[in-house]
């Protein structure tokens, strides 16, 4: 049988038998397995060789199917659930100990919840008796996927099928939310923009530089790195030679740098669009012939927060 595929059958059985599968979502591809069996979990830090400091987030089809394995849903959390869900949000819960095996939060008391935006795998989540723990499919430290192609050439020997959805059409890992103090936090920028957080629960606050915090470790600032050294624009080297040099751009092209180097993430100015294509981008100029990639700063409006964020990340 092939390793990528849309069946769903064969990808609940792997599931049910404590595998792992590649699943779409509309943020980027995930490494899934059964959320309530640690031996299956286990292997998702073993593929991705992960740090077991940092913990996964749990998928599941229905606000229904979150109560059970959390404690309560607040108020403002079921607000924004019914507003953007499913889709790019995840929120953090006060988690089910019972149910959720330390493992997957490593020892914390809440429990990250996403309902992912993708027909295929929210199937695969109706077909199933437990929900599904999935980092994104990635080894730890480099770019997340956006097309099970990017799946199979880093983790294909590791999974055992990859659900095959075609594109991720977001592009960008989703907006992580909690609540502290009656305050609504933003532990990592993402999918669903500041300001439509803001439209259903007003001022939100942002901490998302810390990367020594234990609650958003995979804010490590090289995590979204590609395998060639990054610069933001305007603070690479002044001796770089510029025909060695690949450009990741928003609608305008670097004036130095060789047109087959340089991808433009977004020739009518939309930063969906950007957001979209940045990963794959990323992913592309480890194939070119350059030393060095330069990325153009994007508007700080919109998904544009969180393509500089990982831009900022990629650079470390
Ligand atoms: O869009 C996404 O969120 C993708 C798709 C597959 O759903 N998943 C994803 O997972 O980006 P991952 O593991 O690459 O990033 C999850 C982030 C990590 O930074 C982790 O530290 C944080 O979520 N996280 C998970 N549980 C947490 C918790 N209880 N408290 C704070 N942060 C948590
Ligand atoms: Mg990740």
């Amino acid at each position: 049988m092939d390793k990528i595929g849309t069946d769903i059958t064969h990808a609940a059985r792997i599931l049910n038998q404590g595998g792992l599968v590649g699943i779409p979502t509309e943020t980027v591809y995930g490494l899934a397995a059964n959320a309530f069996s640690p031996e299956a979990v286990v292997k998702i830090f073993e593929a991705k060789k992960r740090p077991f400091f940092d913990p996964l987030i749990v998928h599941t089809h229905s606000l229904e199917a979150a109560l059970g394995f959390v404690t309560a849903i607040p108020d403002r959390a079921r607000k924004l659930f019914d507003a953007f869900a499913p889709g790019p949000i995840t929120i953090l819960l006060e988690r089910n100990k019972e149910k959720i095996p330390d493992l997957v939060t490593s020892g914390l008391d809440t429990v990250a919840v996403r309902i992912p935006n993708h027909p295929l795998t929210l199937n695969l989540l109706q077909e199933l008796d437990f929900p599904l723990a999935a980092p994104s499919a990635n080894p730890f430290g480099y770019v997340s996927p956006t097309t099970a192609q990017h799946v199979q050439q880093h983790l294909g020997a590791e999974v055992d099928y990859i659900l095959d959805g075609g594109a991720s059409e977001v592009g960008l890992e989703s907006t992580i939310v909690g609540f502290e103090d009656g305050k609504v936090i933003i532990y990592r920028l993402g999918g669903l923009s500041v300001e439509d957080i803001e439209g259903v629960v007003g001022k939100v606050e942002l901490q998302v530089n810390s990367s020594s915090d234990p609650r958003a470790p995979g804010q490590l600032k090289s995590h979204y790195a590609p395998g060639k050294k990054l610069y933001l624009e305007n603070t690479e080297p002044t001796e770089v030679d510029y025909s060695k040099a690949a450009y990741i751009g928003f609608d305008n092209l670097h004036k130095d740098i060789k047109p087959e180097n340089q991808l433009l993430l977004s020739k009518t100015s939309n930063l969906n669009e950007a957001a979209q294509k940045l990963f794959a981008a990323l992913r592309k100029t480890d194939a070119l012939d350059v030393d060095i990639v330069i990325a153009a700063k994007f508007p700080e409006s919109g998904l544009g927060m969180a393509i500089n964020d990982r831009l900022k990340r990629a650079a470390g």
